[in-house]
């Protein structure tokens, strides 16, 4: 069924419900220099859910060129808890996938070779697919062969004809972000072997409603996997969802495991998770909707009490710049009249403006230097570790602002 009037599904053709409609917005990480700011791109940032198969994904889309490309900024090695994760995948793999004569593994997304450095340092055979070539340098340098591209079918076709068939196929906070799906499902088919399996880990759809975090769509999120809307996707093109766990990774994911329909016995936490989303209604409309109603009383309620503290003469820096902020910003419509700029330690992000909003990014050191009344955390997921590391602030009679799951003053 393909729908003519409206959005159709990228994986089945259905009709696509809208439930969220967080305005015009730009890329979220495509920080901007002063000069810049009037030429930014803008699209619209609605997010649906497909009325056949469940998959929640945004409606309009941002050209993968524009997201990946020479100069992307995000590094998956610049954390230790995430060097730790993925290294750990890597040894999962080599002790249990990968261990015939001549296992071969290819990753979608490598980045910077944080999960197959593990891999080339064992000297298994290996291939990251990977289009922004910043981070493919990086991956080169720890020994990881990496094909600069995007991955599709025509890829995989190509991949299979140089290497032959892959054992695994892996893809980290990457597949969500291919709009162009059903052609790497279809590349899957080419590419594994008979008994060879597909990891994604991806954000979970029931994380994000729970935590209320809708400041994690933007336009690199394309798709907001459940584990109803994996399974159904998987059908469509001859695979079956064989495992799916949680995950502890940017505040909740789950790792989905497909293989070949019929090749392996599915495990018994695929039925139990279906039922718990099916229990909790996690994809019905209502569910949905009243997602998108808390989204605008978070705004209603962040822009009442900015303007309030403004009217009563308090100050407010924000606190974090990440592409979060960029979401939030854009949507409530905050400028530098209510938040005059924002922290941030990343030094590239540093002397730029958040994309569209325009509020200039400064080092951490104007924070400290002159405490505000309030601090509003754009970087919510840190707010343990920030929020020891400024204990001085609060000492100061100072007060953190956070819009997650609701508006409070902490
Ligand atoms: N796996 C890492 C990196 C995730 S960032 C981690 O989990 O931390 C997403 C990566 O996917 C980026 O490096 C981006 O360049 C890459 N990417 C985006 N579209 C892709 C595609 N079609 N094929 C392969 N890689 C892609
Ligand atoms: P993060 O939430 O990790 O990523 P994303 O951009 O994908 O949402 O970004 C956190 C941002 O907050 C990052 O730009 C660094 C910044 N930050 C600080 O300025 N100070 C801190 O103490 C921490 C932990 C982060
Ligand atoms: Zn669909």
């Amino acid at each position: 069924m393909t729908d003519i009037s409206g959005y159709s599904c990228r994986v089945c053709g259905g009709k696509v419900a809208e439930f969220v409609d967080l305005g015009q917005q730009p890329t979220a990480n495509g920080f901007l220099l002063p000069h810049e700011a009037d030429d930014v791109f803008l699209f619209r940032l609605a997010v649906g859910a497909c009325e056949d198969c469940a998959l929640v994904q945004l409606l309009d889309e941002v050209p993968q060129e524009f997201r990946y490309h020479a100069n992307y900024r995000y590094h998956a090695s610049g954390s230790a808890s995430h060097r730790k994760h993925f290294q750990g995948n890597a040894e999962h793999f080599l002790r249990t996938e990968l261990t015939g004569p001549d296992p071969f593994i290819v990753e979608i997304g490598c980045n910077d070779g944080v999960m197959l450095g593990t891999i080339a340092a064992a000297g298994v055979r290996h291939l990251g697919v990977e289009p922004s070539t910043n981070v493919a340098e990086i991956a080169e340098a720890k020994g990881v062969r990496v094909l600069r591209q995007f991955f599709d079918e025509q890829t995989a076709t190509a991949i299979r004809a140089e290497h032959g068939p892959a054992d695994v196929v892996f893809g980290a906070n990457t597949i969500c972000h291919i709009a162009h799906i059903g052609s790497v499902l279809r590349g899957l088919d080419t590419l594994l072997t008979p008994n060879g399996i597909f990891v994604f880990e991806e954000p979970y759809l029931g994380t994000l409603i729970d935590g209320m975090a809708f400041d994690q769509i933007y336009d690199e999120h394309v798709f907001y996997f459940s584990v109803t809307s994996v399974r159904n996707m998987a059908e469509q093109y001859g695979l079956e969802l064989v495992d799916a766990e949680h995950i502890p990774m940017h505040g909740g994911e789950i790792r989905y495991t497909l293989a070949r329909a019929g090749a392996r016995t599915p495990k018994p936490a695929v039925a139990q998770l279906l039922a718990d989303e099916q229990a909790r209604g996690l994809s019905d409309p209502e569910t949905l909707a009243q997602f998108g109603h808390r989204v605008e009383k978070i705004r209603e309620d962040l822009l009442a009490l900015l303007n309030d503290l403004k009217a009563k003469g308090k100050t407010v820096v924000g606190y974090g710049a990440p592409a979060k902020c960029t979401t939030v910003t854009n949507y409530c419509g905050i400028g530098t009249d209510l938040v005059p700029f924002v922290v941030d330690s990343t030094p590239a992000k540093q002397d730029h403006l958040v994309p569209g909003a325009n509020l200039p990014v400064r080092p951490p050191s104007e924070f400290t230097d002159a405490y505000p009344d309030y601090a509003l955390l754009f970087a919510w997921n840190h707010a343990k570790e920030i929020m020891a590391n400024e204990e001085a602030f609060r000492a100061s009679g100072g007060q953190w602002i956070v819009y997650v799951p609701e508006v409070h003053i902490r």
